[in-house]
């Protein structure tokens, strides 16, 4: 009698125990696919660009340019959960002509922090129409935009993921004359 009221609340210890031990599995695991399904878009900018090197020729009939420039782009995860992206590119514009792309290697943000990666870019006017160009170098100042997108996902335990594609849109001009960006501002 004894023996089998012993054996009987062993069982209950035990299915009670692997009743809680798998509410925990469960909780772990929705608060889990929570903290990635609710993530938000991690951002995306350049913080700084600085000239390395710069060449203009100032003439009517055939202006042009060659800029070296030093930038450093940013991901700033705000998520508990790491944010992966693969390579890709950073492509520069002057009055919507592309005039140089910068290298993004593939990466990630850890969870609430700032990735902050720098790189070189050339730019050269080879591709632009003489007509504006001349003028902007006579003014001394070339506006550039900057786009790029990071096709990456949120992930957590390699299972669960979500994707998010942050965009990079920024804007800059660059003083000819000074050598130097000025008003980088990125949405
Ligand atoms: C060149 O300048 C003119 C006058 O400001 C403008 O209308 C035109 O759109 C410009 N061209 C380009 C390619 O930006
Ligand atoms: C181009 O020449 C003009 C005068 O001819 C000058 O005012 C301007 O600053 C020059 N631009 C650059 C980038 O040196």
């Amino acid at each position: 009698m004894a023996y089998y009221q012993k054996k009987n609340g062993f069982k209950r210890c035990a299915i009670i125990g692997l009743v809680v031990l798998v509410c925990v599995i469960v909780s772990v695991a929705v608060t889990l696919a929570l903290i990635v399904l609710r993530s938000k878009t991690p951002k995306f900018r350049l913080t700084s660009v600085t000239v390395n090197d710069l060449s203009v020729t100032n003439s009517t009939t055939s202006p042009s340019f060659y800029i070296s420039l030093d930038a450093v782009y940013a991901v700033k995860n705000p998520n508990f959960a790491p944010f992966h992206y693969p390579d890709t590119y950073i492509t520069f514009w002057y009055r919507r002509k592309q005039v140089g792309v910068g290298r993004v290697n593939e990466g990630n943000a850890k969870v609430l922090s700032i990735n902050e990666v720098s790189f070189k870019v050339s730019l050269n006017s080879r591709a632009v129409s003489t007509k504006n160009l001349s003028r902007d170098i006579r003014s001394g100042m070339l506006g550039l935009s900057v786009g790029s997108e990071l096709r990456g996902h949120v992930e957590l335990l390699k299972v669960i993921k979500k994707n998010k594609t942050p965009e990079m849109s920024c804007a800059m001009v660059v003083n000819l004359v000074d050598e130097v960006v000025q008003d980088l501002k990125c949405d």
